[in-house]
């Protein structure tokens, strides 16, 4: 399948630094590219670069009405976003955002035809307690609640481990092999067409460290932070998903 190379730029940017970085990015012939950026500059996203696609970093569960701050799926969609990052890990730590509200954002990007890039991954301490896939399959239950079988096959699951967020280090090709096997087989225990949905891998994907990554079975592309703001870096990244240097 196509891999998908997502750039998620968190509470990153300006309108300077933005038009900086997206003069620095071209599309790779074969590779999804996508960009998730803060609200505020979606407007500006609307120009950019052929072949890069946009998204946001949340979605509001909620269709519209008296819910201060939230933004809706359907604003989104009007800004021509065709992603929206649901249930990453700042989200659920910082913002207290539990399994379920993950499922009701998810389903509501679907509903107004947004493709939910839905965030799973465990905690160091989740690991060193051998509970890697009871946590994964507890967050994964509840999209799937949300979403029913047929839907659920339509998201993008990215592993995100929480340990290797932001620290320059990505788990090791042998973690995430094992993670993205056990997430497909568990999507297809449930019923779920799993061939179908992309998994990708997030936690300080690099330029350095990508190609590695890609060369890994059921590593369908990458939720890429740091290294998103950098063009060049993002560029390296996306040709690497291409299987190019
Ligand atoms: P880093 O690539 O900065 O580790 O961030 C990963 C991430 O959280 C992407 O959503």
């Amino acid at each position: 399948m196509t891999r998908l190379v997502a750039g998620n730029w968190k509470m990153n940017g300006s309108l300077a630094a933005n038009r900086d970085l997206l003069d620095g990015l071209m599309a790779v012939p074969g590779v999804e590219m996508a960009v998730c950026v803060p609200y505020p500059y979606l407007a500006q996203l609307l120009e950019r670069p052929a072949g890069v696609a946009l998204g946001a970093q949340d979605v509001s569960e909620f269709e519209a009405g008296a819910y201060t701050g939230e933004v809706s799926a359907g604003m989104l969609a009007e800004f021509g976003c065709r992603y929206v990052i649901v249930g990453h890990s700042e989200r659920r730590a910082l913002f207290g955002e539990d399994d379920a509200v993950v499922g009701r954002k998810a389903r509501a990007a679907l509903a107004h035809g947004l493709v939910p890039i839905v965030c799973v991954g465990e905690t160091l301490a989740e690991r060193d307690e051998g509970r890697v896939m009871a946590v994964i399959g507890r967050q994964l239950a509840a999209v799937l609640d949300a979403l029913g079988v047929a839907a659920m096959a339509q998201v993008v699951v990215a592993y995100e481990p929480v340990w290797a967020i932001g620290i320059g280090r990505s788990a090791s090709v042998e973690q995430v092999g094992e993670v993205h096997a056990a997430i497909r087989s568990w999507l297809a225990g449930q019923g779920v067409a799993a061939a179908a949905v992309r998994l990708l891998y997030g936690g300080s994907m690099k330029a350095d460290n990508a190609a590695a990554l890609f060369a890994v079975p059921d590593v369908d592309g990458g939720l890429v932070g740091g290294a998103s703001l950098v063009a060049a870096d993002f560029m390296v990244i996306s040709r690497a998903a291409g299987g190019g240097v």
